[in-house]
């Protein structure tokens, strides 16, 4: 049965027709989705329904890093690091989206809009509650400890994948592939803390509380609908999903770099 998302709309020409018994919308479950959208009668503002696709994008885009994790998971414990590889890849891509996603709203929704719009949400309404974002956290878990049992029965560690970089290594082809799947994390994770660095600049251009400016501005600063500062987000804002990587990053650093102070090193110290 035809439907509209803006039934209301008196131009014909301008009507937005959807459900119209296609294969196409039927396979990809369209009209469901479209359903979804804020009925235009029922929106509180002109950029709510902006507001509402970005974030389901943004939702839809960590549905599916999540099942590609899970994915990755399968293969690492049937120790198939290449096809985790090719998969991480592509949740990578996937995160780009969720980047571009916040960068749109920081570039083009109006902070007067964001404002307008804002002061009708429940008091409880949170990013925090985002089902996309807390199970991507959870899986995240998972993949490290697959990663990490895949590394054993390997018997790799981290510093032996980032040894195995050294293109003159003849490091065997198993080390050559777990050093890809470390990689992909690695990338994926910096997608993640690039997004809620983004996030972070887009909330401070919405709501203030930029940190450069804090002894200038007022004692209390802006904060969330559930009451919590914005300076909470920003502690949250470095926090990774996969710390490991990132320390032994570090300890990379510290055991192949030479150009550092000794005197401040903590592997001689
Ligand atoms: C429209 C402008 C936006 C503003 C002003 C905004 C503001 C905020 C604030 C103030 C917080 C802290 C929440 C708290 O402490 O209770 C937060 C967290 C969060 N927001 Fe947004 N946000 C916006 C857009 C988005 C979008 C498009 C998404 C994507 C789905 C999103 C997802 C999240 C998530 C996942 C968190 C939790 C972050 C963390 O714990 O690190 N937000 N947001």
């Amino acid at each position: 049965m035809k439907r509209s998302l803006n039934p209301n709309e008196t131009n014909g020409q301008l009507s937005y027709e959807y459900d119209r018994g296609s294969n196409y919308e039927d396979e990809l479950r369209l009209t469901t989705a479209l359903s979804a959208l804020i009925p235009e009668d029922d929106t509180r503002h002109p950029d709510h329904r902006f507001f509402q696709v970005v974030h389901l994008i943004s939702e839809y885009a960590w549905v599916q890093i999540h099942y590609e994790l899970r994915r990755v998971i399968e293969h690492l414990d049937a120790d198939r690091p290449q096809r985790a590889s090719r998969l991480l890849a592509r949740a990578v891509g996937l995160s780009d989206i969720t980047v571009q996603s916040v960068r749109m709203i920081g570039d083009h929704l109006p902070q007067h809009s964001l404002l307008m719009m804002r002061n009708a949400l429940p008091d409880d309404a949170t990013g925090l509650d985002s089902p996309g974002y807390r199970n991507l956290k959870r899986v995240a878990r998972a993949v490290s400890k697959s990663f990490e049992a895949a590394l054993d029965r390997a018997g790799l560690k981290l510093p032996d994948l980032i040894a195995a970089q050294d293109d003159t290594s003849g490091s065997p082809e198993d080390s050559q592939a777990l050093a890809s799947v470390r990689e992909g994390l690695l990338r994926l994770d910096s997608g993640f803390l690039s997004w809620k660095h983004t996030h972070l600049i887009m909330v401070w251009s919405q709501l203030g509380g930029q940190p450069g400016l804090r002894d200038e501005g007022r004692a209390t600063l802006p904060q969330s609908l559930g009451g919590r500062s914005v300076s909470t987000l920003e502690t949250r804002s470095d926090v990774p999903l996969f710390p490991e990587l990132w320390r032994s990053a570090e300890e990379a650093y510290w055991t192949l770099g030479t150009r550092h102070d000794p005197g401040t090193c903590p592997v001689t110290h």
